[in-house]
């Protein structure tokens, strides 16, 4: 009989409870997974009970206080604390946001706090997002112009078609969309994913590159681009409220409508 055996430390375990010594009307359990890979052991779920109205209104407060009054060596990212630099993306009651503009409020009971789902851990709440930026690197982000003059002036663009890079440009690459979409999980080597193809459009549409026919072609392939099967988990997941589904959609009609060599 064909057996199945979980990868090695990939068996959660209860781990430790730290207790809020003084009184408070207002205590919520915060529950963390831990992983450090210098121990050499299971990952573990830690919980810290806080006092929330001694704390800031957004989970990335609370996970700060922590850090800072209870266990210093819990360990996530953070840099602007409003939504714009994508690094506090993690799985925060089961759902991909970022912990800064996620009230804790909204949270009814216990707070459950993973790292994002289906990327290889760090340490702690610290994902490892090498792949999506290699992929991110592949679509060649930037503006490509061949003709030197447009290096040298200021790229205009009519209204019309600077509004066509609205709901793309916003794009922060925090990664909420590609590590809540399936095809990603399970193809993620090779399918580009939601994050990376949004990015890919955003160059495609933008009426100042010239380089458009090479990023579609560059995109065009069965596995790149192809694996979305439109089940809009991305979607729904973007805490800037972005259709990458849609970018993705918008690709592909592309590809049919026009010509891509
Ligand atoms: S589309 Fe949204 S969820 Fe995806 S990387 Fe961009 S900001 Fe994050
Ligand atoms: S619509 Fe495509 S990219 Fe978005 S979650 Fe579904 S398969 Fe993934
Ligand atoms: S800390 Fe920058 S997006 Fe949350």
């Amino acid at each position: 009989m064909v057996q199945f055996n979980l990868p090695k430390h990939s068996k959660i375990k209860k781990g430790n409870y730290f207790k809020f010594e003084k009184s408070s009307k207002n205590l919520k359990k915060i529950n963390i997974y831990r992983w450090n890979p210098e121990e050499g052991v299971n990952p573990r779920i830690d919980t810290y009970e806080v006092d929330m109205d001694n704390c800031g209104p957004m989970v990335l407060d609370t996970l700060i206080k922590i850090k800072n009054e209870i266990d210093s060596s819990l360990t996530f990212r953070r840099s602007c604390r409003e939504g714009v630099c994508g690094s506090c993306a993690m799985n925060i009651d089961g759902s991909n946001t970022l912990a800064c503009i996620k009230s804790s409020n909204e949270i009814k009971g216990d707070i459950n706090i993973y790292p994002l789902p289906h990327m290889p851990v760090i340490k702690d709440l610290v994902p490892n997002l090498k792949q999506l930026y290699q992929q991110y690197q592949s679509v060649e982000p930037w503006m490509q112009t061949n003709n030197k003059k447009s290096n040298e002036t200021e790229g205009l663009q009519t209204i019309e078609d600077r509004s066509k890079l609205d709901g793309l440009y916003e794009c922060i690459m925090c990664a909420c969309c590609a590590t809540s979409c399936p095809s990603y999980w399970w193809n993620g080597d090779k399918y580009l994913g939601p994050a990376v193809l949004l990015q890919a459009y955003r160059w495609i549409i933008d009426s100042r590159d010239e380089e458009r026919q090479k990023r579609l072609k560059k995109v065009a392939d069965e596995m790149k681009l192809f694996r979305c099967h439109t089940i809009m988990n991305c979607t729904n997941a973007c805490p800037k409220g972005l259709n990458p589904a849609k970018a993705i959609g918008s690709i592909k009609k592309m590809l049919v409508t026009e010509k891509s060599s």
